[in-house]
């Protein structure tokens, strides 16, 4: 039997001596390879500014954080999301307002926005569900109309391009994850990248106690200001240090994933009662975070037998989301939602499995995952 783990971050020597760099220099935060891993980020997805956090909540909370958002406004967020995304508006104090998932990528139902847009509306949310790109012309034109900020949460979206600009460079911001099973990891960590100046400066500010300088850039070491509230959000250097590792990993890590995207759903394409999100390959790419397949009406019951028997048979999966956010206790006791609001984004929810196609795995290993699926049904007599 294979072992097929849903997420196995792939490290080795080249990280075990950065790692190792770090502890020698003894400068564990505040130091030079974060500076470092910025510059390669941004490198990478041509960003104008990269700020490195601690992880992609802390993102998202600064990015409301420092628009003001607070008691009385709203943010629109998508149902179908982790709960970061909406965790990160009720922080504030304001509201998390949500819209429905499209059926063929899962992504936020664009045309159901407007609807929910109220004078206190103060910015848009958008996830790249999976890492399939938002429509990101649309989500712009109703900013632009509605006068929004516009948050991407790139959480899944690393290697996610629209029209040709990498995900988190057309809203206002975008922000990221480096959490062990995403594209690629710095144990915890997250950053956002930003068009704008005053934007990162704010971020950079808010990320450290809202100090006037940071520990770099003080001529009397321990001397500082603090103009205004801010946070410990920082990234720190052994985080950054494996970071730019896997940086020159990425390209690679990429390659695999859609290699193995690719073997896997032609692989179950026959199965009539499995469908399939849609994702994109072109100037507007998806990331191919993970193949989710969609259990038919018939057999969406019998998930958890399936489910058991892939893990039984040593393939790990997962599910992306559990609930929609807004049918999770909190949110539910706190705004009244009922079953059936969030038609799609349920139905994603309680008919999905999240199969892997990480690079730590092969094609071969896909042709295994797509052999037990249809062991799962035949044994199940689906
Ligand atoms: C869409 C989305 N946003 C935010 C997060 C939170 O990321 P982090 O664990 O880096 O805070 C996740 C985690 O998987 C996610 O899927």
């Amino acid at each position: 039997m294979r072992k097929i783990p849903f997420g196995m971050p792939i490290l080795g020597d080249e990280e075990l001596m950065a790692i190792k760099g770090v502890l020698d220099s003894g400068m564990l935060a505040h130091g030079p390879k974060v500076v470092e891993f910025e510059e390669k980020f941004a490198a990478y997805t041509a960003a104008p500014h990269c700020v490195a956090l601690s992880s992609c909540t802390a993102a998202l909370h600064l990015a409301y954080f420092i628009i003001g958002l607070g008691a009385g406004d709203e943010v629109i967020v998508p149902a179908q999301t982790h709960v970061a995304t909406g965790h990160a508006v009720e922080l504030t104090g304001a509201k998390a307002v949500f819209v429905d998932a499209e059926a063929q990528t899962g992504n936020i139902d664009i045309d159901q926005i407007e609807s929910k847009i109220t004078a206190n509306t103060k910015a848009l949310s958008v996830v790249h569900y999976l890492g399939t790109p938002v429509d990101m012309d649309r989500i712009v034109a109703l900013a632009k109309k509605h006068d929004l900020f516009v948050v991407e949460d790139c959480a899944l979206a690393i290697g996610t391009y629209y029209k040709g600009k990498h995900a988190g460079l057309v809203g206002d911001l975008g922000c990221f994850s480096f959490y062990p099973v995403k594209h690629f990891t710095t144990a915890e960590g997250g950053a956002v990248l930003t068009n704008s100046q005053e934007i990162a400066k704010k971020i950079t500010q808010s990320r450290a106690f809202g100090m006037d300088k940071s520990y770099r850039e003080r001529s009397v070491p321990g001397l500082y200001d603090v103009q205004g509230l801010g946070f410990n959000y920082r990234m720190n250097e052994v985080e950054s240090a494996i970071g730019i590792v896997q940086l020159d990993r990425i390209d690679g890590f990429l390659k695999k994933r859609k290699e193995n995207y690719r073997t896997l759903t032609n692989s179950l394409r026959e199965l009539e009662e499995i469908s399939h999100l849609e994702v994109y390959d072109g100037s507007s790419q998806s990331s191919y975070y993970s193949k989710t397949i969609l259990l038919s009406e018939k057999i969406a019951g019998k998930r958890p037998e399936i489910i058991a028997y892939l893990n039984e048979h040593g393939v790990g999966t997962s599910i992306y989301y559990p609930h929609p956010v807004p049918s999770m206790t909190y949110y539910r006791e706190k705004y009244g939602y009922k079953d059936g609001d969030f038609p799609v984004a349920q139905r994603l929810s309680d008919h999905s499995i999240a199969l892997s196609v990480g690079p730590h795995l092969v094609p071969d290993d896909m042709l295994y995952v797509a052999d037990q699926v249809k062991n799962a049904l035949s044994s199940l007599a689906i």
